[in-house]
């Protein structure tokens, strides 16, 4: 934050200068929109007809007037592209890292399509990032501890897609977040305290934010699927605790019944001795 605005106070300053040699520009100094949207599309695997308006002279002038735009699916404010919206929108491929250049986004919702490969971890260098919805995708590997970077991130929607590994307890960190959504993927691991919890020990996110990863466990998900134990397991190892515990019972019930019978054979031998002895 800081450092963007400096570099901010420093963009305005050299604004005069800039204008008279054309060498610097604004867009330059914080990110590209351009380069950011070009690099976007030419990650994408489209068919004919979906994002046709994306054509090479509209990217070149994303944001028309102050808030228009010619690209379907694109927010612009103050000449500059706040959000991309893009959910349902029949996309495949992958996502660009060049979104990184986008530097001002503030929503990013391409759900719901089919996209694929990792979430790009230098997303999260979008400092003014506030929604951002992956869901229903098919996106593959971690979830970018780097995100916690992003200090307006109010959601993180990941939901129903092929994510591994181990949630980043750093992600506890955001102050904002009120929606955080990783179910239906293949994490895996204990549930970071920073998410269940907040700091006064009141839930944070509930089961629904984390159901539907087979081996993810913790509070707040049930008790029933702690560790991966299947709910077969789980009745596995009760009925064979159960027969162990007959099994022993039945043992020592055993043991019992013939240490009463050498009792009983030791007492009739004293019995027929002392009948003897009183012949
Ligand atoms: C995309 O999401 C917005 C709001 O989240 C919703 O109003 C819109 O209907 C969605 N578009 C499609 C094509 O589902
Ligand atoms: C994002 O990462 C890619 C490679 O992973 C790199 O080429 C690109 O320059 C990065 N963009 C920004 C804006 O950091
Ligand atoms: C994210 O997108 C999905 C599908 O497009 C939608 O159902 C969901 O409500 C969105 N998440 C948030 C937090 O708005
Ligand atoms: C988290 O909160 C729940 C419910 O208040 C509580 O049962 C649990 O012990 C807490 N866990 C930790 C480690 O604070
Ligand atoms: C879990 O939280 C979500 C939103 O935070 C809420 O809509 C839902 O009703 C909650 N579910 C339960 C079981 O408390």
């Amino acid at each position: 934050m800081h450092l963007q605005e400096a570099i901010l106070i420093f963009a305005v300053m050299l604004l005069p200068l800039s204008t008279l040699t054309g060498k610097v520009t604004f867009a330059q100094v914080l990110g590209d929109d351009t380069l950011c949207l070009q690099g976007f599309l030419d990650a994408l695997e489209l068919k004919d007809g979906d994002l046709s308006s994306w054509t090479e002279t509209a990217l070149k002038i994303p944001c028309t007037g102050t808030s228009g735009s010619s690209l379907s699916g694109v927010g612009c404010n103050n000449n500059r592209v706040y959000s991309i919206t893009l959910n349902a929108s029949d996309l495949g491929g992958t996502i660009s890292p060049s979104l990184a250049s986008c530097a001002l986004l503030e929503t990013l919702d391409i759900s719901s399509n089919h996209l694929t490969g990792a979430v790009p971890a230098n997303i999260s260098t979008l400092s003014y990032l506030v929604n951002l919805n992956l869901s229903n995708n098919h996106l593959e590997g971690n979830i970018p501890a780097e995100l916690s970077m992003c200090a307006y991130l109010n959601v993180i929607d990941l939901h129903a897609n092929r994510l591994s590994g181990l949630i980043p307890g750093q992600l506890g960190l955001l102050q904002r977040l009120k929606t955080f959504d990783v179910s239906d993927n293949k994490l895996s691991g204990p549930i970071p305290l920073t998410l269940s919890n907040t700091s006064t020990g009141a839930p944070r996110f509930n089961a629904s934010s984390f159901e539907r990863n087979p081996d993810l466990y913790g509070y707040p998900l049930p008790l029933e699927t702690a560790g991966g134990l299947s709910i077969v397991a789980i009745v596995g190892i009760g009925l064979a605790s159960g027969l162990m515990s007959l099994i022993v019972t039945f043992t020592a019930a055993c043991v019992w019944l013939r240490v009463s019978e050498h009792g009983y054979a030791a007492q009739e031998g004293k019995i027929s001795q002392l009948m003897a002895e009183s012949r």
